[in-house]
């Protein structure tokens, strides 16, 4: 199985389209690429880190992200925020939307839905149990006297057997399940970069309301009853679609509306 390398991913990477400094740091292990990122000191640019394997890969709510070696990617990137932090409000989902993207031009389409706000998640046909081929953490750094910065670490399930390694807590599946072939990694990364980057500048230009029909088409949650842990209590609803500056809007029994920016949710 290939290893992780700069020159290939390199070579993948649109730079008649990006125009930044790009540093990477590929490491064999590491605790999290997201926590890697948050310790090192600012730089101009973007600072990319994969790993081959995370001891503590972190996903959203302090869950673990499941890492085994030299089979997925763990990618994280640290940028400087441009323009309004108030725009960067949807990054979550514009981030899915681009992992969306990067499977689309993999020649992989229809079987994917994105569940607000950020897991990937694979229909496979006559199955009603989807599973979780993607997620993404989204971190802020802010110092003073210095820009605010954004981590965002993506989790993509690229050569694993899932079914070998069954995970206690959640249905999981990788490209190599959906296919029955493995993949390059060093190639999903250099696409990947390129969606992602192109995306974050379309959010930090015209904001989350000109992904609005993107974000129709991969709602995997629209339609569905919810039960929202919030923090002034429990919210049973309906998720109906997302706001233009992507909170989901949550229709309550008595038809009240809610508008969620962040909370841990079961379906009903
Ligand atoms: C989630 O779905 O809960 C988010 C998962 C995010 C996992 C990625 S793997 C690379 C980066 N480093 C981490 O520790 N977490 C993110």
């Amino acid at each position: 199985m290939e290893h992780l390398n700069e020159n290939t991913i390199r070579s993948h990477i649109d730079t008649s389209k990006i125009h930044q400094p790009m540093f990477f740091h590929l490491l064999d292990t590491v605790d999290s690429t997201n926590r890697f990122l948050k310790d090192l000191p600012f730089r101009n640019g973007a600072t990319i880190c994969c790993a081959e394997t995370q001891t503590h890969g972190r996903g959203r709510f302090g869950r673990k992200w499941h890492s085994p070696p030299y089979e997925n990617i763990y990618f994280s990137v640290r940028l400087g925020v441009e323009g309004p932090l108030s725009h960067f409000s949807g990054l979550s989902l514009v981030t899915s939307l681009a992992i969306l993207e990067t499977l689309n031009e993999l020649g992989l389409n229809d079987h994917f839905k994105i569940k607000w706000p950020n897991d990937i998640l694979w229909y496979q046909t006559n199955s009603n149990d989807p599973k979780k081929l993607s997620g993404c953490l989204i971190e802020l750094i802010t110092n003073p006297n210095q820009p605010a910065e954004l981590i965002i670490g993506i989790g993509l399930n690229v050569n694993s057997q899932t079914d070998k390694h069954p995970l206690p807590d959640k249905s999981w599946c990788s490209l190599l399940d959906i296919t029955g072939m493995t993949h390059n990694r060093n190639l999903i990364i250099g696409k990947l970069i390129n969606h992602l980057f192109h995306h974050i500048n379309q959010l930090s230009l015209n904001g989350f309301q000109s992904f609005s029909e993107q974000w129709q088409r991969a709602d995997g949650l629209k339609g569905q009853a919810i039960t929202l842990t919030a923090p002034n209590g429990i919210i049973h609803g309906l998720a109906s679609g997302v706001t233009q500056s992507g909170q989901l809007i949550l229709i309550d029994g008595d038809c009240k509306t809610h508008f969620v920016s962040s909370g841990e949710y079961t379906l009903a």
